[in-house]
């Protein structure tokens, strides 16, 4: 299978503290990937790293295209002043033109790009919403349409269902299944969701500073890998409430 992202012995600092350890990682186009690990085991760093937003201070990563039209990220904290006057049109709009600031004319292949991105995420009926007055749930759904408006091969999600309800972390899982089978993205999801991501992804890549494995959930059920890398108890069932992720047919054109 094509290589879509090859990180080769990458060492990262971020001020005095080594962030990632000699970490060698190859990712596969249209994996879904579960990045898991501690708190501060260098999940971000490693997304922050492959979307070419940290250099590495040692080794090589490999993206098979240009950043910009092969990545789209999904930051841990979206920094938006809530009180701030934008809408969801204008949020997704960041995406398609980063840099210009957005204040600048729309061109039509640009409109196309935002109301693809606000379709496929289903959020079209909120474009002309303050993006301050949408609930967490739905500001998650602009924010990966953002990251979706450049059209990416690569989707990196950092922590994408912390404070999101039971109903709406359900909903967004199905959301994700749905815009692989759709657009044939990878995607590689940091998360401390064990209870669903396990049940979801085709690989785990666990992380604290070295990659303390890189294999099928299938695999690692039942080891005591996970508990290395956390240093604490740590299990996972797959067998649970959560079925193993389901392929989806759309017979409809994406545009309908
Ligand atoms: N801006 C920064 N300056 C200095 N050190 C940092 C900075 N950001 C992160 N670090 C350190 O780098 C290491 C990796 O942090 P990182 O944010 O990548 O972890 P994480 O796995 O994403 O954690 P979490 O689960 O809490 O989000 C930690 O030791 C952290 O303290
Ligand atoms: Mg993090």
């Amino acid at each position: 299978m094509a290589t879509i992202v090859e990180l080769e012995n990458v060492w990262v600092w971020r001020g005095k503290n080594l962030a990632l350890k000699d970490v060698t990682l190859r990712i596969e186009e249209g994996k879904y990937i579960g990045l898991m690990g501690p708190n501060g085991g260098g999940k971000t760093t490693l997304l922050k790293t492959i979307a070419g937003l940290i250099k590495p201070d040692r080794g090589k990563v490999k993206i098979s295209g240009p950043i910009s039209r092969t990545i789209g990220y999904v930051p841990q904290e979206q920094r938006l002043d809530p009180d701030f006057p934008v809408t969801v049109y204008d949020v997704v709009e960041m995406g398609v033109h980063t840099g210009l600031g957005f204040f600048h004319t729309v061109s039509k292949s640009e409109r196309e790009k935002i109301e693809y991105a606000l379709r496929s995420v289903g959020i079209m009926d909120l474009a002309s919403r303050r993006i301050g007055e949408l609930s967490g749930g739905q500001k998650q759904r602009v924010f990966i349409a953002r990251a979706l408006a450049s059209k990416p091969r690569l989707l990196l999600l950092d922590e994408p269902t912390t404070g999101v309800d039971t109903k709406a972390r359900d909903e967004f899982y199905r959301l994700l299944n749905e815009l692989m089978d759709e657009f044939s993205l990878t995607i590689v999801l940091a998360s401390h969701d064990l209870e669903v991501v396990p049940s979801q992804v085709d690989e785990i890549v666990c992380i604290n500073q070295s990659v303390f494995v890189h294999a099928p959930p299938e695999e690692i059920e039942g080891t005591d890998i996970l508990k290395k890398a956390y240093g604490c108890e740590f299990e996972f069932m797959l067998h649970g409430r959560y079925p193993h992720r389901v392929i989806h047919r759309h017979d409809e054109a994406s545009d309908g």
